[in-house]
């Protein structure tokens, strides 16, 4: 177990490396139980920086021996490091450590996974490989030999060497130690080509285990895209003659950006179309861009410390919307990733888990791999964008990459970057990088003699630490529209920089229709009164389909809000509008489905908590189902013709427009099964060549109360697919009525497929339940008491994926005293298990402060 009192590190104490690596040889002899790493690593003292001793860090490593300049040493060692005296002058260290791979359940450093050697290191992973200074502002030359019997064996860069037993890799590239990696075990791989712009010619392979060599081609073919739009839109090569990714089951986070060597959850790269839904095709071939991109953004230029995370992912993350939004529909992917915005980064920012996109202080770095750094770091690229314009945007990240090249970097010299090329004063701005919390603007208006007047008011809340705000640069873009739905002014970007400021618009003949925040031009909350009418206008007649969508959203929402205050009936204003909208067949089938959906129990809560109220998760869960029952009554046969229209008869293929027919069929199945009990589920579920269709017509029997029989087959058929079998469980779970869902989860934990050891399969079930508002936080505590149960079973084991995890707790202020006092007593519990790590005790710690 480790320290009971973790303390925090702070960007402020940010001091540079007294020694600099400029090479570094490493030894792998491979073993199960007792690896060994020999290590040779040429230092050398910073020049400008004070003499000191030399530390490495080293975690569980088992030192054999250790020499400087060939002479033994025998350094201090403690849990965190080794310390020695060394050379005011270049010198080389070696040493010998050994290390037990089957013993590292927690994923980080090298682990065996079904069998496979492979490594995770960002963030702070390799000091568990070996000795070294494991901080990204230390760059290293790689060379690598690898011993072991196994048929493949991988590290980054290029392939120099390889005999029997033993194969040595080269990366030309200095990287920091988080972006080293190895693979080695029974691997097949999928190959192809690509010849780069300037024409080098890459190997690019992706490695999966024997039996998955049919999961491959559509990752490959993203591969091949992203490196193509790189080239075209970024001007960015790859650099390397050979480009590995390799797919791995047991896998903390989604993908990680090693040098020249990703490796991937198997989740997002595998996939067929029996076996892989069209969100995940779409999600996989946003995550091999995003992976890929990473090797400008990330690797090339990396970040100085860890503070500066969002510096590689916020950007990355922009990139791969950017690439999804080039590939498939806009207005969609914008549309998406503000649903997910709102409901993961705009639930972090109002609770105790809130911190800046730059925090200031972190106990352990993985607990800030969030949706604030990345996504809400990404918003910041996005306004950064909009407000220097495309022209000036391009002038700015290219001069960043020619700046930059081959360093670490922070997130001043990104701003310098921009400052510079565009001339563009960004002091302001960068309170986005340090300030928590979603800012609040508050919109009022006003006409008189044809000028149109928009009054904002910004204001951001408290967060943890944070008690002052101050006025951000907000850019707002808005249109308008005039009475008959023309859009009289088009779109224009407002800038917002001080807490109140006004627009005027001249010239209108009739007071008009305001269209304000535009596709979502700043993450921010809009307050601003308004009917349901002026909403179904704009659903109606917005240009803009961002706001367009938000209309509808606004309006669904609203309707529930009363119908969960005081029983209301639904808005038949809402009603119509939507039904209007279904029918028009100008409209994107995926806009529709998006248009369609109904605002998220959780989103719904955390609206009326905000609004002051006390949520009660059943009364929300009643609610959206007596509309959708409601909705599926009063729009039938348009469901029924909208569900024979959309029917896909050509070959399946995961491309944009036949995914946006299927989301709108099933989207409308499920209000077809409110009627008619099941019966076209179960037409599609047995007619289904694919698991779209398939998994979709099993949720539907499901909540109908009609899945038993079709679940079991279910998993009689695909029980050998550990990917299938994930959805299998999280599905029972999320159909589940609430009353019955911790139960369900519960028994899942059970069943022989359940196991501790590998996240997806942890997260299948347990980020289900927690996904399930009325049904982790029903009013029995059954959710709470299993969630917390699992947390202390699983965290002694997978400490990152565990702390993840406690999350699902981060809303419990927003509840009432029983159910908070039920949270805070299961939170204690975890708290004071034995072993319980110092991921878990930080998140626990900072939600419940
Ligand atoms: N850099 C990876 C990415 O592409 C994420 C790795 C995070 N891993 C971790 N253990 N925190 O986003
Ligand atoms: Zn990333």
């Amino acid at each position: 177990m480790k320290d009971a009192s973790p303390q925090p590190v702070y960007l402020a104490d940010y001091t540079p490396p007294p020694f600099l690596v400029d090479a570094v040889h490493l030894t792998f002899r491979l073993h199960p139980e007792k690896t060994r790493v020999l290590s040779r690593i040429e230092f050398r003292p910073t020049p400008g920086v004070p003499a000191s001793r030399l530390f490495l860090h080293g975690e569980n490593l088992h030192l054999i021996d250790a020499k400087i300049d060939g002479t033994a040493i025998t350094p201090e060692i403690t849990d965190e490091g080794l310390t020695t005296d060394a050379p005011d002058a270049p010198f080389t260290f070696e040493a010998e450590v050994e290390i037990d791979p089957a013993a590292n359940t927690a994923l980080e450093g090298l682990y065996l996974s079904n069998g496979m050697f492979c490594t995770q290191c960002e963030a702070e992973g390799f000091r568990k490989i070996t000795y070294y200074p494991d901080r990204p502002d230390v760059m290293g030359v790689f060379t690598v030999r690898i011993e072991g019997d196994q048929p493949v064996m991988l590290s980054n860069g290029n392939p120099v060497a390889r005999g029997d037993g033993w194969a040595e890799w080269h990366d030309p590239w200095p990287k920091p130690a988080y972006l080293f990696a190895l693979v080695a075990g029974d691997l097949v791989a999928q190959s192809d080509r690509f010849t780069t712009r300037s024409g080098r010619e890459v190997d690019l392979n992706i490695w999966v285990r024997p039996g998955d060599e049919d999961k491959c081609a559509f990752g490959m073919a993203a591969l091949r895209k992203s490196m193509t739009w790189d080239e075209e839109v970024y001007g960015r090569e790859y650099d390397l003659d050979i480009f590995n990714i390799v797919a791995v089951d047991d896998f903390n986070m989604g993908a990680m950006e090693n040098k020249g060597l990703n490796i991937f959850n198997s989740s997002c790269v595998l996939s067929t179309s029996e076996t892989a839904t069209d969100d995940n095709f779409e999600r996989i071939e946003a995550i091999i861009a995003h992976e890929y991109f990473h090797n400008w953004t990330g690797n090339r230029i990396t970040c100085r410390d860890w503070f500066q995370l969002c510096l590689k992912e916020g950007l990355t993350v922009f990139r791969d919307a950017e690439f999804t939004a080039d590939m498939r529909s806009a207005p969609v992917k914008r549309i998406s990733d503000v649903i997910a915005l709102r409901a993961r980064q705009f639930r972090e920012d109002a609770g105790p888990l809130a911190h800046p996109v730059r925090p200031e202080s972190f106990i352990e770095i993985n607990n800030f791999y969030t949706a604030t750094v990345y996504e809400k770091g990404a918003e910041l690229i996005g306004m950064l964008k909009r407000l220097v314009g495309d022209e000036g945007y391009a002038r700015a990240v290219d001069l960043y990459f020619t700046r930059h090249d081959g360093q670490a970097c922070t997130i001043e010299d990104w701003l310098a970057a921009f400052e510079d090329a565009t001339g563009r004063d960004l002091a302001q701005f960068k309170r986005w990088y340090s300030e928590a919390g979603t800012p609040r603007l508050r919109v009022t208006e006003s006409f008189n003699n044809s000028t149109y007047t928009l009054h904002f008011e910004q204001e951001t809340p408290p967060t943890p630490g944070q008690p002052e705000k101050h006025p951000r640069v907000i850019p707002i873009a808005v249109g308008l529209l005039g009475p008959n739905g023309d859009e009289v002014v088009p779109t224009r970007v407002l800038e917002m920089t001080g807490t109140r400021q006004s627009f005027s618009f001249d010239g209108l003949a009739a007071r008009p229709v305001p269209s304000i925040l535009r596709d979502f031009s700043a993450p921010v909350i809009v307050e601003r009164e308004t009917t349901n009418a002026e909403r179904a206008f704009l659903l109606a007649h917005d240009t803009d389909p961002f706001n367009k969508w938000e209309a509808g959203r606004a309006l669904a929402r609203e309707t529930l809000l009363a119908m969960i205050r005081d029983g209301a009936a639904p808005d038949p204003a809402y009603l119509d509008a939507v039904h209007t909208m279904l029918r028009d067949d100008t409209l994107d089938p995926a806009f529709r489905a998006l248009a369609l959906g109904l605002p998220g129990e959780d989103e719904l809560a955390q609206t009326l908590f905000g609004l002051g109220e006390t949520p009660d998760p059943q009364a929300i869960w009643e609610a959206r189902e007596a509309l959708d029952i409601t909705r599926a009554d009063a729009m039938q046969g348009t469901l029924d013709a909208l569900y024979a229209a959309h029917q896909v008869t050509a070959p399946y293929r995961p491309d944009p427009d036949q995914a946006g027919a299927r989301a709108l069929a099933n989207a409308v199945l499920g209000l077809i099964t409110r009627r008619d009990g099941g019966a076209r589920a179960l037409a599609q579920y047995d007619a289904a060549d694919n698991m779209t269709l398939q998994l979709a017509a099993l949720g539907c029997l499901l909540r109908a109360g009609k899945g038993a029989d079709v679940s079991d087959a279910f998993y009689r058929q695909w029980r050998h697919d550990r990917l299938v079998l994930d959805k299998w469980f999280g599905l029972q779970i999320l159909s589940a009525d609430p009353a019955e869902a911790a139960e369900t989860a519960a028994r899942l934990t059970e069943h022989p497929d359940f196991t501790l050891r590998n996240p997806n399969r942890f997260r299948a079930v347990l980020g289900a339940l927690a996904a399930v508002p009325a049904g982790f936080h029903h009013a029995s505590g059954r959710g709470y008491r299993l969630m917390a149960d699992m947390l202390i079973a699983l965290d002694p084991l997978n400490p990152q994926t565990a702390a993840r995890m406690c999350a699902a707790f981060e809303t419990w202020r927003r509840y009432d005293p029983a159910r908070q006092e039920m949270i805070r007593t299961q939170i204690d519990r975890i708290l004071a298990a034995p072993g319980a790590s110092r991921d878990t005790i930080e998140m626990l710690g900072r939600i419940r402060d």
